[in-house]
């Protein structure tokens, strides 16, 4: 099942230029800053609470996020990340109930956990992401 909003993530521009404004005006702490060679992408991670935001920084003109700069010049929310404890399972669900699933496996993402993606033509318009520890929290 999902246990809660993990992450929402954040596509900007550039994350030196991004990370201030969380710093300074939300009060943030920059948690760690790392590079995603997969999706093409470096991610700075933030606890709010029980939950995080991720920058998402394109590091290629072909990653995912630049071609949402292209749509959203100025950035904006990317997609909703939901931490579940079956990830397979979510997947199926979501296969089961029409949905179109982005990877059919989870794969290695940031921050040490595993996820995968639904395609938002089928998700009411929201990118969604599952995910979970690669290693199980205690
Ligand atoms: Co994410």
């Amino acid at each position: 099942m999902l246990q809660r909003i993990d992450h929402l993530g954040i596509a900007v521009r550039s994350l030196e230029d991004s990370i201030p404004y969380y710093e300074k005006a939300l009060g943030l702490k920059c948690e760690h800053v790392e590079d995603v060679p997969g999706q093409k992408v470096r991610t700075a991670f933030f606890h709010v609470g029980e939950t995080h935001l991720e920058l998402l920084e394109p590091t290629s003109p072909e990653s995912p996020i630049a071609k949402f700069l292209e749509k959203n010049p100025h950035g904006g929310i990317h997609h909703v990340a939901f931490a579940t404890d079956d990830i397979k399972g979510q997947l199926a669900r979501a296969r089961d109930a029409g949905c179109q699933l982005i990877h059919e496996e989870p794969f290695e993402g940031a921050a040490g956990k595993l996820v995968a993606f639904l395609h938002p033509k089928s998700t009411q318009g929201v990118l969604t992401e599952f995910c979970t520890p690669i290693e199980p929290q205690n």
